[in-house]
């Protein structure tokens, strides 16, 4: 079933900017955070994490991903992921965030960009990444 939007903000939003205080952007400044739920009710989040080579840039979003799959949660069953940026009407996630999310979250999953806990906009990966790349 599919988490309501606003209990999902409610659970997400919190953890989501807290991890964005962890950001390390000393070279965009840019501030991200993200957070996901597990079935079980568990909170695993992350930040974007940049470089002095740029493209070895992590976004916050598969940070946190990688979190919870590093903690044993299953690929494919995460259905809530709520990102906060401060500083953008909406921060819509990179492209090879949306490819990341299509292979680990649930195809019902929801995905949330809060850039407060009441102005948001959410997306299915569905309209995120239509006709995802997947192998066999
Ligand atoms: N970034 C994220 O963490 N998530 C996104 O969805 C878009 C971009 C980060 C990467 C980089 O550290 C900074 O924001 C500027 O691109």
């Amino acid at each position: 079933m599919m988490m309501d939007t606003e209990k999902a903000i409610a659970m997400l939003y919190g953890p989501a900017r807290a991890a964005s205080n962890n950001a390390y952007s000393p070279y965009s400044g840019v501030r991200v955070g993200a957070s996901v739920l597990d079935e079980e009710g568990s909170i695993y989040s992350g930040c974007n994490v940049e470089n002095a080579s740029y493209g070895l840039t992590q976004c916050a979003e598969r940070n946190a991903l990688a979190a919870a799959v590093n903690a044993g949660v299953k690929p494919g069953t995460i259905k809530t992921l709520v990102v906060y940026a401060s500083g953008f009407k909406v921060l819509a996630p990179c492209g090879a965030c949306r490819q990341v999310m299509s292979e680990l979250l649930a195809n019902d999953a929801v995905i949330i960009s809060c850039q407060s806990d009441t102005d948001f906009q959410s997306w299915s990966i569905a309209e995120l990444l239509p006709d995802a790349f997947v192998l066999g």
